[in-house]
């Protein structure tokens, strides 16, 4: 079998941290499914490349990175040495966009043997996947500064929705929704305070949903959905939101399963034109980095995305087994980190995680 070539970008902080981790369990993965991968380390992308060169990028980064199967990506931002406008814009964003990586999947689930901070929930009453739209909406670069420095200084940022850019995440979140058991697909809107925009999501949802008619639709104000993934998470089964909305949704939605921490995300380009790349929810945690104690399995969780991305649905399933497993052991039987409420350490994790791919 010829190798399946990966771009692996660890960026900053605790994404330095979290991908040898990520590597090590894929590692183990493929040697136990005799998977042929071929991993490349690349340096862009980071303060530590800013530093050196004054650009995020080298110019031909779109070249070497077409070259990849998929990208392993940890984490960007260190606004201590680049504003993060400019590390993310000058990164992350731009191969979201050139890759036109337009799903972003970012499924949460509450996993045996971690603790949700929502009282009374138990694995099985959370388990939702958000659908963000990944290359439009608010994040736009429409947009300026006009009559700066006077009392009359203005900025404007334009929201940018277009037809094929909406249809197609909608699209493929109602096929999410018709692939799970409850077949229901919840909007995320506000269409009752952004009167262009939004309404004209809602208006593409609804023409949707006629093409999807096996689906139960519903949709809620972006405000009140907050509320309900808190109040009622068992509510939900795939979420579709626009870029911002959908940001904030798959922060708040992980943290209601325990931790920021176990999050992983797939920024996909479905027709494969393009590169896929593969990153955990959370960013570079400049306030742990260094310490060693970031959790690793949103970026090993990753992982097992992109093996079901490159054609290996088994051997994707065994490693998110292997994460699950070690979970449920709870914090007194295996090295769970800190926001696990244990005392365990990213390799501590990483190692047992790959120990139970081996053993399983
Ligand atoms: P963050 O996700 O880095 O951290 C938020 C909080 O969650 C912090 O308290 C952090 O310690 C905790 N946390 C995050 N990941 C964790 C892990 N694996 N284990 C344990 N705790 C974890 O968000 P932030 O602080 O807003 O952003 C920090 C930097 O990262 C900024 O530069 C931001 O722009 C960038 N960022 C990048 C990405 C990305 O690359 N996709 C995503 C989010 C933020
Ligand atoms: C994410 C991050 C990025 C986003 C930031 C760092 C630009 O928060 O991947 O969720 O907003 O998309
Ligand atoms: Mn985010």
């Amino acid at each position: 079998m010829t190798a399946q070539r990966i771009a692996v970008i660890p960026g900053d902080g605790i994404g330095k941290e979290v991908v040898p981790a990520g590597l090590e369990a894929l590692r183990a993965t493929a040697d136990r499914f005799g998977l042929s991968l071929d991993f490349d380390t690349f340096d862009f992308a980071s303060a530590d490349y800013w530093q050196k060169h004054g650009t995020m990028l080298p110019p031909d980064w779109e070249q070497t990175l077409r070259a990849y199967d998929s990208i392993y990506f940890g984490a960007v931002g260190w606004p201590s040495v680049v504003p993060d406008h400019v590390s993310l814009w000058g990164s992350l964003l731009q191969f979201r966009r050139v890759f036109d990586q337009y799903v972003n999947l970012r499924p949460c689930r509450l996993m045996p043997g971690v603790r949700s901070p929502l009282a009374g929930r138990e694995p099985g009453d959370i388990d939702f996947v958000v659908v963000r739209e990944n290359t439009e909406g608010e994040y736009s670069s429409v947009g300026g500064r006009v009559f700066e420095g006077t009392d009359r200084e203005t900025v404007l940022q334009e929201t940018v929705m277009t037809r094929i850019g909406v249809d197609r995440v909608l699209r493929f979140a109602f096929e999410q929704a018709r692939r799970r058991p409850k077949r229901h697909l919840t909007s995320a809107t506000k269409s009752n305070g952004i009167s262009i925009t939004m309404p004209y999501w809602d208006e593409r949802v609804a023409a949707m949903g006629e093409q999807f008619r096996d689906v139960r639709l519903d949709r809620f104000h972006i405000d009140a959905l907050t509320a309900q993934f808190v109040l009622h998470p068992e509510w939900f089964d795939v979420v579709v939101a626009s870029n911002l909305f959908g940001d904030i949704l798959s922060d708040l939605g992980p943290a209601c399963t325990g931790t920021l921490g176990i999050a992983p995300s797939a920024n996909i380009n479905p027709e494969r034109d393009h590169p896929s790349l593969f990153e955990p929810v959370h960013g570079s945690a400049p306030d742990i980095a260094g310490k060693g104690i970031a959790n690793p399995v949103g970026q090993i969780w990753c992982g097992s995305m992109m093996l079901e991305h490159l054609g290996h649905p088994e051997a994707a399933a065994h490693l998110l087994g292997a994460i699950e497993d070690v979970l449920a052991y709870g914090p007194d039987h295996a090295p769970l980190t800190p926001d696990l409420h244990g005392t365990g350490t990213t390799a501590e994790l990483a190692d047992a995680i790959a120990q139970r791919v081996r053993e399983r």
